[in-house]
């Protein structure tokens, strides 16, 4: 059978989900008076005998367990091969920071210092990432830092449809766990991702966006902030700075004073 593109992104978005539902617990769902089980795409083949099994009525985290936690996630993950990119990475970069931040950043994957490391935004790009927390008064270590797929891409290129659909259930989870206040996307792809819109960045900047209840910020990427650097412009970095003063006010944070001429 082939598979146009965008039946293989479906595909691929569906197995992972009903793949992260088996995980948690969910053996199947109702469909009329029948109970339809998940395997064989999420979990092996469950034996007849256990065909009363059935569907809780809420996940765990809404009965009084708590929240999934980012262990167990990264535990879920393991040696991941779901995508291609499990093939060509060194190491998989889940995020890093606190669990309960207030503030999460998202990225879009990994570069070969990431890769390297088995850390977000280490690199080039990192140093701006830092410099921006730090102008805002926080510390690295009080926000949590992701990205939307969890492998590099070979040569840096931007992340495929079906890698993105594959991985982003698990920053889903991510995101689900630390339950922030605040999100900020950084560039396109991740604003596109977690928005579901194809909407331009300089578009979507500037303005809080709604992800399952949670202010979003999209703003610009750092690289391409050190790229408009390069170019002799400091336009983009105060459109960036606009953008996380919002963040701040939100997070009811003290705004720290920059002057555009200075
Ligand atoms: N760029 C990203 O989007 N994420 C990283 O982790 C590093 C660079």
């Amino acid at each position: 059978m082939t598979l146009n593109p965008d039946s293989a992104i479906l595909w691929s978005s569906l197995g992972a989900y009903l793949e992260e539902l088996a995980e948690s617990g969910v053996d199947g769902f109702p469909v009329g008076d029948e109970i339809c089980l998940l395997s064989p795409l999420a979990r092996p083949v469950i034996p007849e005998s256990a065909k009363s099994a059935t569907v809780p009525s809420k996940p765990a985290a809404e009965v009084g367990e708590g929240p999934e936690s980012l262990e167990k996630i990264r535990k879920t993950l393991g040696d991941c091969q779901r995508c291609k990119l499990g093939k060509t990475r060194k190491n998989l970069v889940f995020g890093v920071g606190n669990p309960q931040a207030r503030l999460v950043f998202v990225g879009e994957g990994p570069g070969a210092d990431e890769d390297a490391k088995g850390e977000p935004f280490v690199g080039a790009a990192g140093k701006v990432l830092n410099r921006l927390i730090t102008n805002m008064g926080l510390k690295r270590e009080e926000v949590y830092i992701c990205n939307i797929v969890k492998c590099r891409p070979p040569g840096n290129r931007d992340p495929e449809p079906d890698e993105v659909a594959t991985c982003s259930p698990f920053l889903r989870r991510q995101l689900q766990s630390i339950n922030p206040e605040v999100i900020v996307a950084l560039g396109k792809p991740a604003a596109q991702t977690l928005l579901g819109t194809n909407d331009a960045i300089s578009r979507l900047r500037g303005k809080f966006r709604d992800f399952n209840g949670i202010p979003l910020m999209p703003t610009y990427h750092p690289s391409f902030l050190l790229r408009k650097q390069g170019e002799g412009s400091t336009d983009a970095f105060w459109e960036v700075w606009d953008d996380m003063t919002q963040v701040l006010r939100l997070l009811k944070l003290q705004v720290p004073d920059k002057n555009r001429k200075s």
